[in-house]
């Protein structure tokens, strides 16, 4: 396979989320090939704008990125208060690169980073890549339920 590079971002993403900067800081349209990729890939991150992946990286204390020559082709973000509790999310990799151990890479980028290293717990939401997680040490929380509000409350 072609040689894959992660990025490991700065907290907040500055530079992709504000100049779509790529491998070696490049301009790579980034912001919207990382739209592309959740587009195609991560359904339940179908149709975000490029506005509110602005924002979600803005609050995201730890982002990783992966990318083959200029094609963005995994990504990664979780959020932490860096001491307690973290969660990882939008974890994605592209359709054709999946089952090569590059989820994995993306998964141990976050977990290695200063913000969860130290951290008690961190925690995911998955819908059908259980055993994706269970096989990076992740378990499922047999006595906690998860609940959820939606931004129109209903
Ligand atoms: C889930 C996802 C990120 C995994 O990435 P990947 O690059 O395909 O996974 P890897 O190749 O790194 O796999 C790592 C390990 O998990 C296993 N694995 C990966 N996907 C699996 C699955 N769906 N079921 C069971 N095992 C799986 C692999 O066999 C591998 O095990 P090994 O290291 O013993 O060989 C990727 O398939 C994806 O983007 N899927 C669509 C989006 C999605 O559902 N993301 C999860 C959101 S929470």
């Amino acid at each position: 396979m072609a040689l894959i590079r992660l990025i490991r971002h700065r907290p907040g993403a500055p530079g992709l989320r504000l100049f779509g900067l790529g491998p070696d800081l490049k301009p790579s349209r980034g912001l919207l090939k990382l739209r592309r990729l959740l587009d195609k890939h991560a359904f339940w991150a179908v149709g975000r704008s490029s506005r509110e992946l602005r924002q979600m990286l803005a609050a995201s204390n730890v982002v990783v990125s992966l990318w083959r020559g200029k094609r963005i082709v995994g990504f990664g973000r979780a959020t932490s208060d860096c001491i307690y509790r973290a969660v990882l999310w939008d974890v994605v990799v592209a359709g054709d690169l999946q089952g090569y151990g590059l989820g994995r890479k993306v998964v141990e980028a976050l977990l290695d980073a200063p913000q969860l290293k130290s951290v008690e717990r961190v925690y995911l939401m998955t819908t059908n890549s259980s055993n994706f997680y269970r096989q990076l040490g992740f378990k499922t929380a047999d006595n906690q339920n998860l609940f959820f509000k939606k931004k129109d409350f209903d």
